[in-house]
C-alpha cells in the first residue's frame, strides 16, 4: 500500500517537474543567417517591401485612422480583446531594438521578444511556412519605416486565456513542422501561387473552418468560415458552393480589384485584404494564386449558398426601374429606393459603377444575410477609385436594416431573406 503511494507520489512529482519545464523554460533563441541567394542593399529592401505587402502586415498593424504599422488595432475574441503591436522601428514602443533572430522567432514560432508566447491572431501558423530569407527581407524593409512612438492599449483577456504559456501546448499540436517546400511535380507558376496562398497571403486563416481548439481543419481547407461575423465563403473549385464556375479571368479580377463581373464585390476582411495587399500585387502573382486555387480539392460547404444568377425578380427590372413586384416588404423596398438604388440600380448590374452590381453575388444569395447586414452597417472601402459604399449603422434602426437586407436578398438573390432585427443588433456589437 505504502509502496503504491510512494510510486504514485513520485510519478506526480515527475509529471509536475516535466510540465513546469515545458511551460516555464525560457524559449530558445536560434541565431539566423540569410542564404547566399539573398539580395543585398536596395534590392533587399525592395524584396522586403513586396513581401510585407503580400503578407498583409499593414492592415492588422494599423488602427483605424492610425499611423501605418504603428499597431493598436483591436481584435475582439469571444474571451476578450487583444491589440496588434507597433512594428515600426521605434526603439521603445516598436521593434527598433529587436535582433534579427528575435524577429524570425516571432514570425516562425509565435514568440515575443521577452520569450512570451504570442496569440495566433498574428497568423504565425501560416508565416511559419515562410523562408528565413523572406522573413529577414521583411525585417529589413520594416527597419526603413519612419519610427512612430505609440501608447499600446492593454489587452483585456479573461483567465485562463491571459496565461500565454497555455499557447505552448497549442503550438505543439498545430504549428507546421517545417517551412514550405516547392513541389517538383508542379510548374513554377503553381509553386509561386501555393507559397503566396499558404504562407504569405494566409487565405486559410479566414477561409478554412476551425476546430474546437481554434485550429484550422486541414481536411476542410478553404471550405469557408466565419470571420468577424462575415462569412468568408468556400473558395475551393466546388461548382455550386465554391468558385468552380468562375473563369480564371473572373477570379483574378476579384482578387486584384475586389470585383468580378457576374459575382459581385468584396466586403469585410476580403475588401481589406484587397485594399492593402492583393490589389497591390503584380498581375503575375494574381495569376499564380488563381492557378493554385483551381487545384485545391473541391469541398461542398454548408456555409456557402448556391447562386441563382437569374432570379425572376430581376427579369423585368431595368437599371432605373424596379420590376413589378408583389407588395411584400414595403419598408425594405422604400429604404432601398431612397438610400441604395442610386448606386446599385434595380436590375442588379450596378449603376454609377459596375462595382456595385449585385446580381450573382454570394452575399445576396445567403438567406441569413451575414455579409449583407454587415456591409450595410459598416460600408465598404475598397481601393477601387470608382467609389465606396457608405456605412448606414447610424442612419437606420435594427428593424429597418433587417427589412432592407431582406429586400436585397429577395430582389437580387430571388430567395426569401431570413434576417431578423436581433441579427442586426448582434452585428452592431
Ligand atoms: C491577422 C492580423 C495580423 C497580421 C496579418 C499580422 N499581424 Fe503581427 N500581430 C498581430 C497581433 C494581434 C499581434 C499581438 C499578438 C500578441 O499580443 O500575442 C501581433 C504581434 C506581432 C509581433 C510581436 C510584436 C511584439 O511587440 O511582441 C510582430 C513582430 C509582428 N506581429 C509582426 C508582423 C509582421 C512582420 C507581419 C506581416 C508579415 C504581421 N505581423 C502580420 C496581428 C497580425
Ligand atoms: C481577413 C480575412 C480574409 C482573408 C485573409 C482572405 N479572405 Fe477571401 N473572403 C473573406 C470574406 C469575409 C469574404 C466574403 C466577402 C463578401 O461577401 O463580399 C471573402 C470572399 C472571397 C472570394 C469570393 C467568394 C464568393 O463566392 O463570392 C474569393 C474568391 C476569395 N475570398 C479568395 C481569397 C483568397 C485567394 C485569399 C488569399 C489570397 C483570401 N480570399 C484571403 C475574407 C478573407
Ligand atoms: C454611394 C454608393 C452606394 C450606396 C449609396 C450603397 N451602396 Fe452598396 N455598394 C456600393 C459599392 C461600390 C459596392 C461594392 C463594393 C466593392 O467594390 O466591393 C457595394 C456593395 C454592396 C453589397 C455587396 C456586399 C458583398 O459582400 O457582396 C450589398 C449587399 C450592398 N452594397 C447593399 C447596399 C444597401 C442595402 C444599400 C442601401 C442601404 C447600399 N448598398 C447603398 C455602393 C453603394
Amino acid at each position: 500500500m505504502t509502496r503504491i503511494l510512494t510510486i504514485t507520489t513520485g510519478l506526480i512529482v515527475v509529471a509536475a517537474v516535466l510540465a513546469g519545464w515545458f511551460f516555464f523554460w525560457p524559449a530558445k533563441l536560434t541565431q539566423v543567417q540569410a542564404s547566399p541567394n539573398q539580395p543585398a542593399g536596395a534590392a533587399l529592401i525592395a524584396r522586403g517591401a513586396y513581401l510585407t505587402t503580400a503578407a498583409d502586415c499593414e492592415s492588422c498593424h494599423t488602427a483605424p485612422g492610425g499611423k501605418p504599422f504603428a499597431g493598436g488595432r483591436a481584435f475582439k475574441l469571444p474571451f476578450g480583446t487583444i491589440y496588434s503591436t507597433n512594428i515600426t522601428p521605434d526603439a521603445t514602443t516598436g521593434i527598433g531594438q529587436w535582433s534579427d533572430a528575435e524577429f524570425v522567432r516571432a514570425l516562425h514560432q509565435g514568440i515575443g521578444r521577452g520569450g512570451e508566447d504570442l496569440y495566433p491572431a498574428l497568423p504565425y501558423t501560416s508565416y511559419a511556412l515562410l523562408s528565413t530569407d523572406d522573413v529577414l527581407a521583411i525585417r529589413a524593409h520594416l527597419a526603413t519605416l519612419r519610427p512612430v512612438a505609440t501608447q499600446q492599449p492593454v489587452n483585456t483577456l479573461s483567465f485562463p486565456f491571459n496565461q500565454r504559456f497555455v499557447l505552448r501546448a497549442w503550438k505543439l499540436l498545430f504549428m507546421p513542422a517545417q517551412p514550405w517546400r516547392p513541389s517538383p511535380q508542379r510548374d513554377a507558376q503553381w509553386n509561386k501561387g501555393a507559397y503566396l496562398v499558404e504562407a504569405l497571403a494566409h487565405c486559410g486563416e479566414c477561409h478554412t473552418p476551425r476546430n474546437v481548439m481554434f485550429a484550422m481543419k486541414r481536411s476542410e481547407k478553404f471550405a469557408g468560415a466565419v470571420v468577424d461575423g462575415y462569412k468568408a465563403y468556400n473558395i475551393t473549385p466546388d461548382p455550386e458552393t465554391g468558385i468552380g464556375r468562375w473563369s480564371d479571368a473572373e477570379i483574378s479580377a476579384y482578387l486584384a480589384t475586389g470585383h468580378a463581373p457576374g459575382h459581385g464585390g468584396a466586403s469585410g476582411g476580403m475588401a481589406e485584404a484587397i485594399k492593402f495587399s492583393l490589389g497591390r500585387l503584380p498581375r503575375d502573382d494574381i495569376a499564380a494564386i488563381t492557378a493554385y486555387l483551381k487545384t485545391v480539392p473541391p469541398q461542398r460547404s454548408a456555409l456557402s449558398p448556391p447562386i441563382n444568377p437569374n432570379p425572376t425578380t430581376l427579369a423585368s427590372a431595368a437599371p432605373w426601374l424596379p420590376a413589378a413586384e408583389s407588395g411584400a416588404n414595403p419598408t425594405g423596398r422604400r429604404i432601398f429606393a431612397s438610400a441604395c438604388a442610386s448606386c446599385h440600380g434595380w436590375d442588379g448590374s450596378g449603376r454609377q459603377t459596375g462595382n456595385a452590381s449585385l446580381r450573382g453575388a454570394r452575399s445576396v444569395n445567403d438567406v441569413e444575410g451575414a455579409n449583407v447586414i454587415r456591409t450595410v452597417l459598416q460600408g465598404v472601402a475598397v481601393s477601387s477609385p470608382t467609389g465606396a459604399m457608405p456605412a448606414f449603422a447610424a442612419a437606420y434602426s435594427d428593424d429597418e436594416i433587417a427589412a432592407v437586407a431582406n429586400y436585397v436578398i429577395g430582389h437580387f438573390g430571388g430567395k426569401p431573406g431570413r434576417v431578423k432585427p436581433q441579427d442586426v443588433k448582434a452585428a452592431r456589437n
